[in-house]
């Protein structure tokens, strides 16, 4: 995702933590907010110091795995990707040994990580970049599949962050409680099937008009939404 998505995702986690895990973040990032800080990867990333980061945003996978495959390839995959960082900084978090310095990038990490792993083309093929490399038109403006997911698509609706969240997390109880038992492979593999069915889309046509928004606008919607609400789960199983 771009800035507002993220940040998004930040305030919808926020809106869900509980009092215990409320206190941790702040102990962990002082004055900023998991809004603030869910963007501190993309800031890094492409700093040599930290080009080894790059491969944490997302995983590439070939087209049409069942959830069995998907999920035999994802875990004995060596690569660095999104599932093994993702894994990491939850571990690291949990670790008291960790410094604070340690703690503070685990927890910025794992605010943007939930996020990019519930944007669909995080997790498409490598051929196409994740794609990146697919050419799109919205509304006769060139874009890209990738770009379009992270930002274009946000951007056309002109909320600011704080007004994306409050469109997105209006969840039920109860499907709240359903998404916060999926794992981490779940999630890839959501956002897997997802990119299958945008692939298929944009291989028909790739010029989308003004109808596009409107179709995938509850996808949009419902990512940004599972990922601040399983992102607070996390924070407040790791402070019970
Ligand atoms: N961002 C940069 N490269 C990517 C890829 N191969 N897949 C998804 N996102 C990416
Ligand atoms: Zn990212
Ligand atoms: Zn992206």
């Amino acid at each position: 995702w771009g800035v507002i998505g993220h940040r998004a995702i930040g305030k919808i986690a926020e809106n869900h933590l509980s009092s215990k895990a409320k206190k941790a973040v702040q102990d962990i990032l002082g004055s900023e907010s998991l809004a603030m800080v869910s963007t501190y990867p993309d800031e890094i990333r492409s700093y040599q110091q930290y080009s080894y980061t790059a491969p944490w945003h997302y995983v590439n996978l070939p087209e049409g795995l069942s959830y069995d495959d998907f999920n035999a390839q994802l875990k004995s995959m060596d690569k660095p990707n999104i599932y093994k960082a993702l894994l990491q900084c939850i571990s690291d978090l949990k670790d008291a040994s960790k410094t604070k310095e340690e703690h503070i990038f685990a927890l910025k990490f794992l605010v943007h990580l939930v996020g990019d792993i519930h944007q669909p083309m995080h997790t498409g093929h490598s051929e196409d970049s994740g794609g990146n490399g697919i050419k799109v038109k919205l509304m006769r403006k060139e874009t890209n599949l990738h770009g379009l997911w992270d930002s274009g698509l946000i951007d056309y609706t002109g909320l600011s962050y704080r007004e994306l969240a409050a469109d997105c997390d209006v969840v039920e109880k109860n499907e709240a409680k359903t998404w916060e038992k999926d794992d981490v492979a779940k999630w890839a593999f959501e956002s897997y099937e997802i990119s299958k069915q945008l692939y298929a889309e944009a291989a028909k046509n790739p010029e989308f008009d003004y109808s596009y928004y409107p179709a995938h606008a509850d996808i949009v919607k419902k990512r940004l939404a599972q990922a601040g609400i399983r992102l607070a789960a996390i924070l407040n199983e790791i402070n019970k």
